[in-house]
């Protein structure tokens, strides 16, 4: 099939080489003539694994993947997903002009288009927003009717970064939200020798199963970083209450590991939308509103472990190991290792850190404010204190922290190893 996939970020870079490794024609249409450029060149303007030697053999390789900026390229396709950004607004709401601006220009191919075309929206959008937003806007700009002349389906990604490519490629399910049988049908057509169970739903309710997704992860987050505080106040540790819990297949041992919380582009965003979106409808979310609470208030325990330790932090040098908001990615979005940087700097703390990715993209935030190291050892020397907020592999061993205070946000270390080398080690919530 001809795919035109619209917004060439993390969403849409990933479908459209899932997709044409499959051996669909894609092409992707991009406003940003840099990341045009790039992904002609067959580089990646993000850092995902194995994105690149992906893209490299799509485009170069079976050349059934190119760039655009010219949206005249839908007209190319038989099908177009919509990938763009969804932020957050300061008030928690979704900023949906990125949404509002791909319909408006999509809707003006549309007009020019002859054949029943498929619109796909796979960012992730607020329950109403397909039919209340994207639809009109849709058939304004095109004059022609959803369900004759195109057809709309909600297809929600449940990418986790870092694992992304295996993710779209093998997922859990397929959600097709279809405004109308047919649409469904060509979407269902596309993902014909995907291994997951499809569910054929209507448009809301497939809006929901994202956020419902990202709400329940969340929950449980928070509420094994709960269950953690409590822990450490009686003395037990609350990973082996996970395990414990775990083996009931109705809570499953999966999104269990207690630490400083939830960070990254779609759980902090989407926890705080539906919260949003249930006050505009006069609902009060108070166990999501309490699930954010929980995660904003996990990472200053590290502060106040360390507090603990030293008195006073200012003048301190305290080591931070770790900005992504999770390992093997450069992404820093929502991570919670700047809320506790820009805490200690608040405290008059020198800041001294290393991340083995994500340093260029912390530099744009902090730029000179702390210091950028090398490497964990060159972070960690003539430091009072090392405070781990990512877990990544090259953290985790103990004799890098010999004779230090530690501090562990991720259960990066084995804490027994970690007692008996480090002069003293405590974790956020064990
Ligand atoms: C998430 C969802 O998992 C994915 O389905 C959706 O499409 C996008 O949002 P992602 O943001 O890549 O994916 O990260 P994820 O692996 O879910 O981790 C989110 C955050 O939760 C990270 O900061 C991670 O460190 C934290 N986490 C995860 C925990 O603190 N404990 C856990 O047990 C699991």
């Amino acid at each position: 099939m001809n795919i035109s996939i619209f917004g060439s970020g993390y969403v849409g870079l990933i479908a459209a080489v899932g997709f044409a490794g499959k051996g669909h024609k894609v092409i992707c249409i991009d406003n940003d003539e840099s990341k045009v450029r790039q992904i002609n060149r067959w580089e990646s303007p993000i850092f995902e694994v194995n994105l690149e030697s992906l893209l490299s053999s799509c485009v170069n390789g079976k050349g059934n993947l190119k760039a655009s900026s010219d949206y005249n390229e839908i007209l190319n396709s038989d099908i177009t997903f919509i990938c763009v950004g969804t932020p957050s607004n300061s008030d928690g709401s979704f900023d949906q002009s990125y949404i509002i601006d791909s319909a408006t220009e999509i809707g003006r191919v549309l007009a020019k288009v002859s054949n029943y075309h498929v619109i796909v929206v796979k960012s992730t959008v607020v329950p109403g927003t397909t039919d209340e937003i994207i639809i009109p806007t849709l058939e304004k700009y095109s004059s022609k009717k959803v369900g004759r002349n195109f057809g709309v389906v909600v297809n929600p990604e449940f990418l986790q970064e870092g694992r992304s490519i295996h993710c779209f490629l093998n997922p859990d399910r397929i959600i097709i939200g279809e405004h109308d049988r047919r649409a469904g049908d060509i979407l269902q057509e596309v993902y014909h020798d995907f291994p997951a169970p499809i569910l054929r739903t209507n448009v809301r309710t497939a809006e929901m199963i994202k956020y419902a997704s990202n709400a329940f992860l969340a929950t449980k987050i928070s509420f094994i970083n709960e269950i953690g505080n409590i822990c450490k106040k009686l003395g037990i540790d609350v990973y082996e209450v996970a395990k414990g819990i775990g083996y009931d297949p109705r809570i499953g041992n999966k999104f269990l590991d207690a630490g400083i919380g939830f960070g990254g582009s779609c759980l902090p965003k989407d926890l705080e939308a539906l919260i949003f979106r249930a006050g505009e409808l006069s609902y009060e979310a108070e166990l999501l509103q309490s699930v954010s609470r929980v995660n904003i208030e996990q990472p200053l325990r590290l502060i106040e472990i360390a507090r603990k330790n030293l008195g006073s932090l200012g003048n301190k040098v305290i080591t931070i190991l770790g900005l992504a908001f999770k390992p093997n990615t450069d992404d820093i979005r929502q991570a919670p290792a700047l809320r506790i940087i820009a805490q200690l700097l608040a405290e008059g703390a020198t800041v001294k850190v290393y991340d083995p990715k994500a340093i260029p993209n912390a530099k744009q935030i902090f730029s000179d404010t702390i210091e950028f190291c090398d490497s964990s050892p060159d972070a960690i020397a003539g430091s009072d204190c090392v405070i781990i907020t990512t877990d990544w592999d090259e953290f985790k061993d103990e004799n890098l922290y010999a004779g230090k205070l530690v501090i562990d946000g991720r259960r990066t270390l084995n804490p027994e190893k970690a007692r008996h080398l480090c002069q003293y080690y405590e974790g956020v919530c064990w």
